[in-house]
């Protein structure tokens, strides 16, 4: 129970934000009293004050370049598919540190990656923020958050960092130059949904139809999966590789693979549905320019999706769509699946559409840029040629779903900034000791030869060779999800979570942090100290609300007094402190590092975006 001096009308601690004892004692509000035990003991979260498990894998397989038999994506599997594991795991073989398992709350084992090193997370008072030209990075900024927060408008960056004088970056000539002829552009699309939506099935049938899978590979999945009694899994099989996955019939982690349409390469980010493999989409799915979002139209299946299990909580084809919008996507594509399951029911379409597009819409999704598309993954309906059942086409003339993946706009990407890839992903090949990072560039550019410094640890590396879905590339630019081959760095000294970024404009590396939030649906109130995780591109933290600065009102106006607490729908700026530091801006500077995301307990309470990195003393 809190220590601190505090004026008996209060309710909760100032300092700590714990409830009085004599509130607590006089049992108004179990319910509430539970949680603020839960805060103080940690027990949803409990893992998370443990440094050994706060940095959690987006993916569980140890990987290297010479596609081993747990290599997720090997193309040893799908000489076809060419698809790179990515979106995952730190180069624990080369760093020495055996993963281990960690228990997610309801004990679902994951392995840990690669710890963030502690000794290079310190916030340098001499290293300032990403350099690049203001006017151009603040341009329609908040647009990714939901409507309230989207309105709100972000104060300039007021921190007293010391930092030294921003200096005007000029791209180079090479950076900006078109589009390699012949080259389709790049588009990352996260296929995300509630679980057994039939993401995974969806994905693979399309690599299947497309070519992207062999015969031979395809009827070994299909024969496999029917020895062990999964035969309906045979084309999730392709996207789900690994023992577990297969075993369990649920996707763990975000599997990714290529495909080419008329007008792009598409990298398909397909993401796990099951709630407790939530933070892997958040790190995966960050990347995506656009989404699908797999809905299961048969009877109880979407109500599911909508209201969890039993209807008494938030599902995830509710949860993935917030989340997705407030990465910054835009575009979606709502894949109505399982058709066949409601015999192609045009009412049934109609009442998806209603319920979950007053959803969308409240995520601030725009009317005109969601698509529908009703298909049937398992029967090939709808999916790259029009339907030819004639329960479905008596009704149905709209696009396929291949038509309205190419209907969608490629958001614009930013090469004349300085460079910023965060690290999703590092690779050691066993044999040759080549270093990959992989990951999207979020701005910049680069090309062979290229001197990146690589952060946490700062140090400058060489850009040995790019390769992009296995073939190597001379230049990768803002967009391109790519493998860095780099040299002149340790293998040690580079994990997932980390940044390549241009020498000159080093991006922050913080702890202290001032944050925008949206409060999502949340039955327990967030109060100061309330240990929460804290996600950021591809990294998960431990973090602790050490401050509620205001509230905000819908215009964004703050309010003059600071709540106590949070609650539900309400908008605020609060401050964290990570217990490590992590690579972070402001989202005025850079939207991807700028976009954070509160979970608790398994579930995601809070949106926002880092509206000030703070030292210590300014906290
Ligand atoms: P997670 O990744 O674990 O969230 O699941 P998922 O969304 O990837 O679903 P998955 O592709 O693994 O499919 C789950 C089950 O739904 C499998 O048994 C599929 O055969 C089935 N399924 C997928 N698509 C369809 C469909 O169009 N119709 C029917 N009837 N079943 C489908
Ligand atoms: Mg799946």
């Amino acid at each position: 129970m809190c220590t601190f001096d505090n004026h008996e009308t209060m309710v909760y601690c100032e300092m700590c934000g714990v409830f009085r004892e004599s509130f607590v004692k006089s049992g108004k509000d179990v319910s509430i009293k539970e949680s603020v035990n839960g805060i103080s003991n940690n027990s949803g979260t409990s893992a998370l004050s443990n440094s050994d498990s706060t940095k959690m894998p987006a993916k569980t397989s140890t990987t290297n370049f010479d596609g081993d038999s747990e290599r997720k994506y090997a193309s040893t599997s799908h000489d076809k598919v060419n698809s790179t594991q990515l979106a995952s795991v730190g180069s624990s073989s080369s760093t020495g540190k055996k993963k281990q398992p960690v228990i997610f709350d309801n004990n679902v084992p994951i392995e840990r990656t690669t710890q963030l090193n502690a000794d290079h997370f310190q916030l340098k008072e001499d290293q300032g923020s990403s350099r690049a030209s203001s006017s151009a990075q603040n341009k329609g900024s908040m647009e990714t958050l939901s409507s309230d927060i989207s309105q709100l408008s972000i104060e300039r960056n007021n921190v007293n960092v010391a930092q030294p004088l921003p200096e005007e970056y000029k791209p180079e000539g090479w950076m900006l130059a078109d589009q390699e002829s012949g080259v389709l552009s790049q588009l990352n699309l996260a296929i995300v949904g509630h679980v057994d939506s039939g993401k995974s099935t969806l994905s693979g049938r399309l690599l299947h139809l497309l070519g992207k899978i062999s015969k031979r590979d395809m009827h070994k999945n299909e024969k496999e999966a029917k020895e062990k009694g999964k035969g309906s899994f045979a084309y999730a099989w392709a996207m789900d590789e690994s023992t577990e996955e297969r075993a369990r019939g649920i996707t763990m982690t975000v599997a990714v693979a290529y495909l080419e349409t008329k007008k792009y390469r598409v990298v398909l980010l397909d993401s796990p549905g099951h709630k407790d493999f939530v933070p892997n989409l958040i790190s995966g799915a960050t990347q995506a320019d656009a989404a699908i979002l797999v809905v299961d139209a048969s009877t109880g299946s979407f109500e599911s999706g909508m209201d969890g299990e039993g209807g008494k909580s938030v599902g995830q084809t509710k949860e993935h769509a917030q989340l997705i919008r407030s990465f910054g996507v835009e575009q979606l594509i709502v894949a109505v699946n399982k058709m066949d399951a409601i015999g192609y029911s045009k009412d049934r379409l109609e009442f998806i559409k209603v319920r979950l597009g007053s959803f969308l819409r409240s995520c601030n999704f725009r009317d005109s840029a969601v698509t529908w598309i009703p298909l049937s993954a398992v029967e090939n309906q709808n999916l790259i040629k029009s339907p030819s059942d004639a329960r479905f086409t008596s009704w149905y003339q709209g696009s396929c779903l291949l038509d309205a993946i190419d209907s969608l706009q490629l958001p614009s990407r930013d090469v004349s900034k300085p460079l910023i890839l965060p690290i999703c992903d590092v690779i050691k090949s066993q044999s040759t000791g080549q270093l990959a990072a992989f990951g999207k560039l979020e701005t910049g550019a680069i090309r062979n030869g290229s001197k990146v410094l690589v952060l946490p640890c700062e140090e400058v590396a060489t850009v040995k060779t790019i390769e992009r879905d296995s073939s190597s590339c001379s230049i990768a630019r803002a967009g391109d999800n790519v493998a860095v081959i780099l040299q002149g760095i340790d293998g040690s000294r580079i994990i997932p979570g980390g940044i390549l970024c241009h020498p000159g404009f080093p991006v922050p590396v913080a702890n202290y942090l001032e944050l925008k939030i949206r409060v999502l649906d949340i039955a327990i109130p967030i109060l100061i100290g309330y240990q929460v995780e804290f996600h950021i591109h591809h990294v998960k933290e431990a973090a602790r609300v050490t401050k509620i600065v205001a509230l905000l009102d819908k215009t964004g106006k703050p309010s003059k007094t600071a709540p106590r607490f949070l609650k539900s729908k309400q908008n605020a700026v609060v401050q964290v402190t990570l217990d490590q530091a992590v690579c972070v801006e402001e989202f005025s500077k850079c939207r991807a590092l700028g976009r954070a995301f509160l979970r608790s307990s398994g579930s995601t309470i809070a949106v926002g975006i880092v509206t000030k990195i703070m030292r210590q003393d300014q906290h």
